[in-house]
C-alpha cells in the first residue's frame, strides 16, 4: 500500500486507501461550537518516502497519494519563487523571497488540492465532486474538473467576490450560491453529499485536500537547491494549507531529505483569528469572523486543531493584523515588487511587516524567509474601491501635456 490514514486526535490508524474523512470516535464530539476532532492525516508508505530519497530531483508526484501518470494534463507549479528585491531594502531582509502561487491556472494557492483531489476521483473511479468554499477553492476544484472531465457541486457564499463566482460558472460547474456565510456552504454540501454522493472535498474534512497543498514545501526544498527555508508565513482561514506546507515539510524530513521543519508563522486577520487564539491561549471556540479578506474569515476553523499543533510543533507562532494593515499590503505589493495579491494573500504579507523585529531577534536577518502569495488580486478588484481611482482622461490634444504633472 502507498498510504494509510491515522486519526490526527486519537491516532488511530486506518489501513485503507479508500474514501475516509474524519475518524468517526473522534468525530462523534464535534458540535460545532469548538474546531472540529477527528481529521486525518495522510501516513506514506516506507517505501515510498524511500524512493524519494533516492532521487536528485523530487517532485509532488512522488509525494502524492494517488500520483498522476501525466502531470501536463494540469500541470501546477513549481509556482515561481521571486526575490523582490525593493522589499527586502524596506524591510532589511537579505533573503526574503515570494512563492507566486497566484500564478496558478485558476489563480490560486487552490489548484493544488483540487489536483490531489482530482487524483482521488479517478482513482476511485468517481466522476461527481462536492465542495464548499469561499470561491478560490470552487474556482480551482471547477478548473480542474472541466480538465478532467469531473462534474462539480459547489456551494458558496453568494458574498463571495463575483469574479471567483463566474470564473466556477465559466468552467463549467455546478453553482450553488447560499445565502449564508462559508461556514453555512459548508455543511450544507456535507449533508448533499450525505445525500447524493460523490466524493466531499471540503478542505481538510478530505485529507487529500492537506496531501495536495503540501506540494509547496516540496517545491520550496527544490527552489532553494534542495534545503528548507528557515521560516514561511502563510495566510490562514480553516487552517489547511498551513496544514499542507507543515505536512511537505514533514514528508521531506521523514524521507531523510531535510533535517528539521521551517517555523511555521500563521498570518490572520484581527477580524478572523481563530486559529491564532489557538495557538496563543489554547482557545479552540468558535468565532464570528467578519474579516474583508473573504478567503480567510472563518468562524469555525475546519482544521484549527492540526494547524495549531503543527504551528507548535515547528516552534514557529501566530501573527495577526488589522484589516487596515492587509488593505495596505496590497498597495505596497503592487507597488515594490509588481505582485497584484488579493487580501488573504496579502495578509501574510502585513504579518510579516508587522512581526519583521520580532522574526529578526528570533532567527537573525540573514534567514531564509518564504511569504506564501496565495492568491492574485484580479479575482477582487472592488478591495481597491476608495483606495486606488482611475484617473479622468485627457483631451486628445497636445496641449493637454503641459498640465500633466509627475
Ligand atoms: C488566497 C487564499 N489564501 C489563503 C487561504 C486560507 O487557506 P486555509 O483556509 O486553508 O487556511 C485561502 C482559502 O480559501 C485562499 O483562497
Amino acid at each position: 500500500m502507498r498510504f494509510r490514514y491515522v486519526c490526527s486526535d486519537c491516532g488511530r490508524i486506518f489501513e485503507t486507501e479508500g474514501l475516509m474523512y474524519q475518524c468517526p470516535d473522534c468525530a462523534k464530539e464535534n458540535d460545532g461550537t469548538h474546531f472540529p476532532k477527528g481529521n486525518l492525516i495522510v501516513e506514506l508508505s516506507q517505501e515510498t518516502l524511500e524512493k524519494a530519497r533516492e532521487k536528485e530531483h523530487v517532485t509532488p508526484n512522488d509525494f502524492y497519494p494517488y500520483p498522476i501518470d501525466d502531470e501536463s494534463l494540469y500541470p501546477v507549479g513549481p509556482t515561481p519563487l521571486m526575490r523582490p528585491r525593493r522589499i527586502q531594502e524596506k524591510l532589511g531582509l537579505g533573503h526574503l523571497s515570494f512563492k507566486l502561487d497566484s500564478q496558478l491556472i485558476s489563480g490560486s494557492f487552490k489548484d493544488r488540492a483540487s489536483l490531489a483531489v482530482a487524483l482521488q476521483a479517478k482513482a476511485l473511479g468517481e466522476k461527481r465532486i462536492v465542495l464548499a468554499s469561499t470561491g478560490n477553492a470552487g474556482a480551482a476544484m471547477s478548473a480542474v474538473g472541466a480538465a478532467m472531465d469531473l462534474d462539480i457541486i459547489l456551494f458558496v457564499p453568494e458574498s463571495a467576490p463575483i469574479n471567483k463566482l463566474m470564473q466556477s460558472v465559466l468552467y463549467g460547474a455546478h453553482v450553488v450560491p447560499v445565502k449564508g456565510s462559508y461556514d453555512d456552504a459548508f455543511a450544507l454540501s456535507i449533508e448533499y453529499t450525505k445525500k447524493h454522493g460523490g466524493i466531499n472535498r471540503n478542505t481538510a474534512y478530505n485529507p487529500i485536500t492537506i496531501e495536495g497543498k503540501k506540494s509547496v514545501s516540496i517545491e520550496l526544498f527544490e527552489d532553494l537547491g534542495r534545503k528548507a527555508p528557515d521560516a514561511v508565513y502563510v495566510p490562514v482561514g480553516d487552517g489547511c494549507i498551513i496544514a499542507g506546507v507543515a505536512k511537505g515539510f514533514i514528508d521531506l524530513k521523514k524521507a531523510g531529505l531535510i533535517d528539521k521543519i521551517p517555523r511555521i508563522i500563521a498570518c490572520q486577520s484581527e477580524k478572523s483569528d481563530a486559529i491564532a487564539r489557538a495557538i496563543e491561549k489554547d482557545d479552540y471556540r468558535a468565532i464570528s469572523a467578519t474579516t474583508r479578506a473573504d478567503s480567510i474569515s472563518v468562524d469555525l476553523p475546519a482544521n484549527g486543531r492540526m494547524a495549531a499543533r503543527y504551528v507548535k510543533e515547528s516552534g514557529g507562532w501566530a501573527v495577526t493584523v488589522p484589516d487596515e494593515a492587509i488593505l495596505d499590503s496590497q498597495i505596497t505589493l503592487t507597488r515594490l515588487s509588481g505582485v497584484l495579491a488579493e487580501p488573504a494573500a496579502a495578509a501574510a504579507y502585513a504579518a510579516l511587516e508587522k512581526d519583521k523585529d520580532n522574526l529578526v531577534g528570533k532567527l537573525g536577518k540573514d534567514a531564509e524567509i518564504v511569504v506564501l502569495l496565495t492568491g492574485t488580486g484580479f479575482k477582487d478588484m472592488k478591495a481597491f474601491d476608495g483606495r486606488v481611482t482611475l484617473p479622468p482622461a485627457i483631451e486628445n490634444d497636445i496641449s493637454a501635456l503641459d498640465n500633466l504633472r509627475f
